[in-house]
């Protein structure tokens, strides 16, 4: 431990044990904590707080950035510390409590987290635990690799706890800008004009009667946990880098496109990764989320600067960030999530928006959270966020899931985060359907022709033939038959026909896993 990292000599007296620290956390608490898809999460303070869970009642509502590393929730709902957790999640452990509804999960765009604290539609943020690479000599605390709504949290919170983690070095200072929306009725515009301005402070700043405790920690992050591209993502990629490149040849777009935005997980990491084949150039992000792609693009040339809430690594690709950090903290700047997917810029700059859906129908409404239409998986994230106000909003899906078992377009999403009216492209590896300008009847024969798999075709041109002929309306359903698809995966676990019946009760409980 060294107090070199905390330049504001006032705070040395504030060191403290994360078992200390954590014991300004008390029952039924509202604690806001960094940490966004793995990266600037707190790693010391949540661990304490699982331990005295052990022996007395702690029951907390955890609002985050998004989800977090080190199986902290996990770790958490694991001790029965979660009564309610917002906005986002990827745990297997947390994901079971929410669908037993043993954790109240509220799955929020990513956006809007800080806005309804601010606006006092969430009870206010009693603690704030905040991961920091160091406290500057005016008590500006400077974030490790992510943003997230650690800004609102420290603004809000009555005691405020730093993780100093010294295993990140200090020259993390300078990569992030931080911009604080002004209270309403007199918010002006938020002058953010091209992906690469800066527009705010390079640290959040601190009041310093309310640092109540700093801890010292050395755990890094954990590495990112992205599948490398395979055939289907690579055939996607390879469909929207064509498509893309007929925009411009159409003139719709320059060559250096519009901003991207790229959502979490294998298949959005897989597609940006398609761009290092491409013809285009001088390409900038204004995205949420940095994955390794977006260092890849960045090292290579095509990608000029990238702009996000957070950097989500492996672990080669973090060490080449921090060995080359004079590169990169000119080519990235990280922001507060409630900046990164502002609706207000994602329109003005015309933001190209790559987002994966778990489904989506033939009239092109998509599913991105409910297996089957009722077990969360992760959350809706800030794909929402970008989706309904891009310039062209993309959702990309492998054509087929568990090996065949579940078809990706199905006749009607049993569950919908983005209406076909948020929707232009859809894009699986079979194909791309482009649906500007289309009716639902239109986008129906497009989506199925060029989207859906073979196996399911036929089924899914019999299903809209029929709904045609004896339903007809502007969006043509057979409502008896339009969650069919769905109730025979449940009874066979195949939406293939002709397959053994189990109890539906049993095909629930495998859905939790
Ligand atoms: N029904 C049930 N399970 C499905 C499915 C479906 N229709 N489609 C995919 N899956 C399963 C896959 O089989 C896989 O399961 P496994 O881990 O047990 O193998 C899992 O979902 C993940 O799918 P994968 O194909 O690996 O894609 P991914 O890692 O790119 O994740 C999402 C896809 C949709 C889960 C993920 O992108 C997500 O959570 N999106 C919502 C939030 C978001 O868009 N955020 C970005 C905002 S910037």
């Amino acid at each position: 431990m060294t107090l070199d990292r905390i330049r504001h000599p006032a705070l040395h007296g504030k060191v403290m044990t994360a078992t200390d620290a954590a014991r300004f956390i008390q029952d039924g608490m509202t604690v806001g904590m960094s940490g966004f898809t793995r990266a600037g999460d707190c790693k010391a303070v949540p661990a304490a707080l699982a331990q005295r869970a052990e022996s007395e009642p702690l029951r907390i509502t955890l609002i985050t950035g998004a989800s977090l590393g080190h199986d902290t929730d996990k770790i958490l709902a694991d001790a029965d510390v979660l009564a309610r957790r917002l906005p986002f999640q990827v745990d297997r452990t947390l994901r079971r409590k929410i669908n037993a509804g043993e954790v109240m999960f509220i799955d929020q765009h990513l956006s809007e987290t800080a806005e309804q604290l601010r606006g006092h539609h969430l009870a206010p943020v009693d603690v704030a635990i905040i991961e920091a690479t160091c406290i500057t000599e005016d008590g500006g605390l400077i974030p490790t690799t992510s943003v997230g709504n650690s800004a609102q949290f420290v603004q809000q919170a009555r005691h405020i706890i730093i993780e100093i983690n010294e295993s990140v070095p200090t020259s993390f200072e300078g990569m992030h800008d931080i911009y604080n929306l002004e209270e309403r009725p007199h918010r002006q515009p938020v002058p953010l004009t091209a992906a690469d301005q800066r527009i705010g402070q390079p640290h959040i700043q601190l009041d310093l009667d309310r640092v109540a405790a700093i801890v010292f920690t050395r755990e890094p992050d954990s590495p990112s946990n992205v599948l490398p591209p395979d055939a289907e993502t690579r055939a996607i990629a390879a469909h929207i880098n064509r498509f893309l490149a007929q925009e411009v040849k159409a003139g719709r777009m320059p060559d250096t496109l519009y901003p991207l935005q790229a959502g979490i997980g294998t298949i959005a990491n897989a597609v940006l990764h398609g761009f290092e084949e491409s013809d285009f150039h001088g390409l900038t992000m204004y995205s949420e989320v940095l994955q390794d792609s977006a260092i890849a693009l960045l090292d290579s040339g095509k990608l000029a600067f990238a702009s996000a809430a957070s950097m989500t690594l492996s672990g080669d690709v973090y060490q080449r960030v921090i060995d080359n950090m004079e590169f990169y903290k000119s080519r990235i700047a990280l922001r507060p999530q409630e900046i990164s997917n502002l609706p207000e810029i994602v329109r003005r700059l015309g933001i190209i928006a790559l987002n994966t859906a778990l489904e989506f129908d033939i009239y092109g409404n998509v599913n991105s959270t409910h297996v089957n239409g009722t077990h969360m998986m992760n959350g809706i994230g800030g794909s929402g966020d970008f989706a309904r106000n891009a310039h062209l909003s993309i959702f990309v899906s492998k054509s087929i899931a568990k090996h065949g078992d579940i078809s990706s377009v199905v006749p009607m999403v049993p569950h919908m985060d983005h209406n076909e009216h948020d929707v232009d492209i859809l894009v699986t590896e079979i194909g791309l359907a482009d649906l500007r300008g289309l009716a639902p009847r239109e986008r129906a024969i497009r989506i199925i022709d060029n989207c859906a798999h073979p196996d399911y075709r036929e089924e899914l041109r019999d299903y809209f033939n029929r709904a045609c002929q004896y339903a007809g309306g502007q969006t043509p359903h057979l409502l008896d038959e339009a969650f069919s698809w769905h109730t025979r995966y449940l009874k066979t676990q195949s939406m293939k026909p002709a397959r053994a019946h189990r109890p539906v009760r049993e095909a629930e409980a495998a859905l939790m896993d």
